[in-house]
């Protein structure tokens, strides 16, 4: 599996060009494209990244992959983030990492944005795995109480017996609604609840996902 999420990422990384300006996502497999990235750095190459967690910015920085402020650019070329779940519409879960706010944001700015995975991400429907819901800690109890009437069974999540916290501060609930029969309209709904910051439902921000199986890539684009 994971000579599979490097298969993935490497093939995403010949994507990129002198010059550009590269979104680089967070987890264990943009972690290979990650490092390619630097190979490509260390090479000669020209480019500035956005990295979209903390722990992202400290492997670039580790890798001496320049950066730049995304407040100081209007585009980002090409993005490569991993993600937990995606379908065959290019459909995506995130967040499973708790970077989703700074993943998702990245991607909006993204003009290409190739997601890396390997095959056990592929699904026909989403919803196995839990929809991350990025919430302020003041509403987490409302928010809680807001996903039950719209399907989700939420769970705040934590790491090492106390809860976890973002990049930014807020914590994340894990909601179970089941398979997802309509991910945009689900989406729509997660985002009219007040306190949510943003949630791990990606649609229509991919361009091509990149999955490798059994050492082959296989690409889905839109
Ligand atoms: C982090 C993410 C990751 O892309 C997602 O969790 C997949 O990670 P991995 O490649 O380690 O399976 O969304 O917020």
């Amino acid at each position: 599996m994971n000579n599979d999420k490097k298969i993935a990422a490497e093939e995403a990384v010949k994507e990129i060009k002198n010059g550009m300006v590269v979104g680089l996502g967070t987890g264990s497999t943009a972690y290979y494209a990650i490092h390619a990235v630097g190979a490509l750095v260390k090479n000669g190459m020209q480019l500035l990244t956005v990295p979209t967690s903390e722990q992202t910015k400290q492997m670039s920085i580790e890798l001496g992959i320049p950066m730049v402020d995304i407040n100081t650019i209007d585009a980002i070329d090409v993005t490569i983030d991993g993600a937990d779940e995606f379908t065959q519409n290019l459909e995506l879960i995130k967040g499973g990492g708790g970077a989703l706010l700074r993943e998702k944001i990245v991607a909006s700015l993204t003009k290409k944005q190739i997601i890396v995975a390997d095959s056990s991400k592929l699904v026909g429907e989403l919803g196995k795995f839990k929809v991350p819901v990025e919430v302020i800690p003041f509403a987490k109890g409302y928010v809680t109480q807001q996903l039950k009437t719209i399907g989700g069974i939420g769970l705040i999540r934590t790491k090492d017996g106390k809860e976890y916290v973002t990049d930014q501060g807020n914590c994340i609930i894990d909601a179970d609604f089941g398979l997802i029969e309509n991910p945009a309209k689900l989406d729509e709904q997660i985002n009219q609840i007040v306190g949510v910051v943003e949630h791990g439902l990606f649609i229509g921000l991919a361009d091509r996902v990149i999955m490798a199986k059994d050492g082959e890539t296989i690409s889905f684009s839109k």
